[in-house]
């Protein structure tokens, strides 16, 4: 296994190996499983980062009548007195009165989540839960829960997993922080 890769201009070095992620992926489905089985939840896979979070934790879901939606947060320069805009995209199934579970990659400052929670609430969700393979709660901004967090991690710079660096690094199964 490489321990140190070079994603264009930057360095990074192994930080947590796989088997230790499969675990923690494997005990939020255990938790989920319990917490949500009569729930029939819908599974909201938050784009680009969570495809793999979502692929590896469906697989230990056994929750009767679960369903997973891929929807993301498209961002477009508003105009200058709104500043930037934030859209939510693909979600076309009805999530009135269902059991929503948010899978993001990574809570960082929680901007992300906090702002697609607004976005789901006039919909009538009947709960909504967040899942998120990482969490960085020394960098929280914004006041979210994180239900299930899969690892914490300290405010570093990470890729792997469904994490990139400008477009590299998603494929990796372990993940990697940028060197000091
Ligand atoms: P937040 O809105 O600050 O919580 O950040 C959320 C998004 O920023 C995540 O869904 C990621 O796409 C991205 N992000 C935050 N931290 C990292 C990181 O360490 N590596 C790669 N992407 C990150
Ligand atoms: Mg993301």
């Amino acid at each position: 296994m490489n321990k140190i890769i070079q994603l264009r201009d930057k360095t990074f070095h192994l930080y947590i190996e796989s088997g230790e992620i499969d675990r923690a992926i494997a005990r939020l489905a255990r938790q989920i499983n319990e917490e949500a089985k009569d729930e029939r939840p819908l599974f909201l896979s938050v784009l680009n980062g969570a495809f793999m979070f979502t692929s590896d934790l469906l697989k230990e879901i056994t929750v009767e009548g679960a369903e997973v939606a891929f929807i993301r947060l498209a961002s477009y320069a508003g105009t200058a007195s709104t500043g930037e805009v934030r859209e939510l995209v693909g979600l076309t199934d009805d999530v009135a009165g269902r059991s929503v579970i948010i899978l993001e990659d990574i809570v960082d400052t929680g901007r992300s989540i906090a702002h697609l929670l607004d976005l789901l609430s006039p919909r009538r969700p009947a709960r909504v839960r967040v899942a998120a393979l990482f969490h960085k709660p020394g960098a929280l901004e914004y006041s979210v829960t994180v239900d299930y967090p899969g690892i914490v991690l300290e405010n570093d710079f990470v890729v792997g997993r469904g994490l990139d660096y400008d477009g590299l690094g998603r494929n990796l199964r372990d993940l990697y922080a940028l060197a000091p």
